[in-house]
């Protein structure tokens, strides 16, 4: 066949396969400078009284969500540990004991960091806590998740690479006006590794601070990224993820996981794999064993819409961190194919780009089927790496846009997956909103193993077309 037609073929080919052409918004909103909001801001405030307990956050403690875990800082001295909560305002027929450390960074000193387990609560209600601190005492409540039950409905808020500018205020007030109801963190708190010596600890301090006003009436689910690794040699500080450790907690344990980089809970009507893209994953490592046991664990009749978190995305067409999740794919890619993962959110990335379902499975370094194709058991990837944090926004995509990639745009913003049922959940990618109507990135998403997908229908029949023509070609 002459080049010509082969062109014309592949052109028609890949307009096949993948239905509309992806987009790459133009649309550049409004920004504030990428520059972290100053120490002595309100939204950093130090709660007044003798050793307040502040930088207040929960997160699920068990695997079903019948659990949580209080976190706090005390500044002046240890204090209780204690948390005293029930389901009546002001009236706390329970209390629970946890417990604190403290440690040094450099010549840094932590305040007394407390975690606190209430456990045995009732699903669907309202709680109510109080942080134990004489006069300082503090009150907050959250509401725990309905029963794991496969059509539990459920608002998921998805956020990543928040840090602590004035982009990042925007992007948790945008979403604290989401109505969601526990947030999928995909990595990179504070961004405080980008300063130097005892401030690394103070803005570890100013953005749990930040943060409070959510992370104190909802759980956050938290997964690690490269600003957790504080690899800081030239001041003598040189364990892994020595501040976050100390400071964010996880249930990993329920999930018979041995670190609390890597976990996974149950909630609602969903099954959340945490993976951490920096520590060992590769064959026999233990973080590789505990995902192979965990994914035979899932079940999708209890459970329908199975969502996996990590940092580094395995799909990604920005100039910004290109191919640096090749290593997890080539680990994990033909596991989540297999076990029809509904959708995977990565960060890193400070731009928002999705996918469509597509796989790469077939590639292997002999084979020669080297590109990603349309499949029907693969996830949707998701980047969220847009919340806004100093180093601003990967502004450059590659060009042409991949087949593969459906919708990217270099905007601030978070997303929300409202599961409705076992059927059907409509995500949301919400750019910061800048008062101008310009079409986000909306979608119902069909449960991978409930769903009827009627794309998936079509592009088994493209599959057909592809093997026709590709015969054809051959010939
Ligand atoms: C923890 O705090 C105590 C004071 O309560 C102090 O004596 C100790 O040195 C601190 N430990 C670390 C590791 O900073
Ligand atoms: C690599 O691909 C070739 C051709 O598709 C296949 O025969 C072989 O089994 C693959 N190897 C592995 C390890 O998957
Ligand atoms: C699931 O939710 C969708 C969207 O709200 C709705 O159209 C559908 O009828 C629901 N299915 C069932 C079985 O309730
Ligand atoms: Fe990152």
């Amino acid at each position: 066949m002459e080049m010509h037609h082969l062109l014309i073929v592949s052109v028609f080919l890949s307009s096949l396969l993948y239905g509309d052409a992806g987009i790459t918004s133009s649309f550049v909103r409004s920004e504030w400078p990428a520059v972290d909001i100053p120490l002595d801001h309100h939204v950093f405030n130090v709660p007044k009284g003798y050793n307040a307990p502040q930088q207040v956050r929960i997160t699920q403690g068990d695997y079903d969500g019948k659990a949580v875990i209080v976190s706090w800082v005390t500044p002046d001295e240890p204090g209780s540990s204690k948390v005293h909560y029930g389901s009546v305002q002001g009236k706390y027929d329970f209390v629970a004991k946890g417990t604190y450390s403290n440690y040094t960074f450099y010549k840094y000193k932590s305040g007394y960091t407390h975690h606190c387990l209430l456990s045995g609560l009732e699903h669907d209600t309202k709680y109510y806590y109080k942080i134990e601190s004489g006069e300082s005492s503090r009150e907050f409540w959250f509401v725990t998740p309905p029963a794991v039950h496969p059509d539990a409905a459920y608002k998921f808020g998805i956020i990543g690479d928040l840090g602590q500018t004035f982009n990042s205020l925007s992007t948790l007030e945008h979403y604290m006006q989401s109505g969601a109801q526990a947030v999928l963190f995909l990595g990179d708190l504070s961004y405080a590794d980008r300063y130097k010596y005892n401030d690394v600890g103070v803005r570890w301090d100013t953005w749990a601070r930040f943060v409070e006003r959510s992370t104190a009436y909802q759980p956050w689910l938290w997964s690690a990224g490269n600003h957790e690794v504080d690899y800081m040699p030239y001041m003598g500080e040189v364990t892994p993820f020595k501040n976050y450790l100390e400071r964010y907690t996880t249930p990993y344990l329920a999930s018979k996981s041995s670190s609390p980089l890597w976990y996974s809970v149950r909630r609602a009507s969903a099954h959340i794999i945490v993976l951490c893209s920096y520590s060992p994953f590769v064959k026999y490592t233990a973080q590789w064993h505990w995902l192979d046991e965990e994914l035979k664990r899932v079940d999708r009749e209890k459970t329908p819409w199975l969502i996996v978190l990590m940092h580094v995305p395995m799909y990604n067409s920005n100039e910004a961190h290109f191919m640096e999740g090749e290593s997890m794919r080539a680990a994990f890619e033909e596991w989540f194919v297999e076990h029809k993962v509904d959708v995977i959110f990565a960060g890193h990335v400070h731009a928002y780009e999705r996918s469509y379902r597509i796989s790469n499975v077939r590639y292997n370094i002999s084979s020669g089927d080297r590109y990603p194709v349309p499949d029907k058991s693969a996830p949707v990837y998701i980047t969220v790496g847009d919340g806004g944090n100093q180093e601003g926004l990967a502004a450059r995509f590659r060009e042409p846009q991949p087949d593969y990639s459906a919708f990217r745009e270099a905007s601030y913003g978070h997303s929300t997956l409202d599961i409705k049922n076992r059927t059907h959940a409509i995500y949301h990618w919400n750019r910061n909103d800048d008062g101008k109507k310009v079409a986000t990135d909306e979608f119902v998403l069909y449960n991978q193993y409930w769903g009827k997908n009627i794309r998936r229908r079509k592009l088994k029949k493209k599959h057909y077309i592809k093997s026709v023509v590709a015969d054809l070609i051959a010939n």
